[in-house]
């Protein structure tokens, strides 16, 4: 064992669209936590990880398309919760493909319990992994998740 402290990581957290109605969004599917509390809890779990995090959210596509390009040679790696678009994007996968950051994919809601148009992922196959379906704590499995991947890569 080395008493060496493990570099801080840099991580990012992209919330897409109506993420920012949690708390009021259909409650009897995303619960009643909202997003600032998310992002709170995501911040003080970092911090006591060794990382730090920056919580974005948008409803327009171009704009998480964007953040995902400004994320090159700043953050080592990136959860994302694309909403809606997680089944439509192409444009959102391949951002993250030509970036090369790793990148987890969570979701509140088990999609696969759900509709079939959300069964399918277009970011699934190039994200190092999926959480789906436990609420908030998706988001803190996600994380840790990252977290453990970089550590070990
Ligand atoms: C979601 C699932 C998506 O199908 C949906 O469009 C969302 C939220 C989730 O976190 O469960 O907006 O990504």
């Amino acid at each position: 064992m080395t008493s060496q402290a493990l570099p801080l990581l840099s991580l990012l957290v992209l919330h897409g669209p109506n993420l920012n109605l949690l708390g009021k969004r259909e409650p009897h599917i995303y619960g009643s936590v909202t997003l600032e509390e998310i992002n709170q809890f995501l911040l003080k779990e970092a911090e006591r990880l060794g990382a730090t995090v920056v919580c974005l959210q948008s409803n327009q596509e171009g704009v998480l398309v964007d953040q995902i390009q400004e994320a090159l040679g700043k953050y080592q790696g990136i959860i994302i919760n694309a909403g809606a678009y997680t089944h439509t994007s192409v444009a959102i996968r391949d951002a993250i493909a030509a970036v090369k950051i790793p990148t987890v994919e969570v979701h509140l809601s088990n999609i696969y319990q759900r509709e079939s148009f959300r069964h399918h992922s277009y970011i699934a196959p190039i994200a190092i992994g999926q959480i789906s379906g436990f609420g908030p704590n998706s988001y803190r499995l996600g994380l840790q998740a990252l977290i453990d991947y970089l550590r070990q890569n």
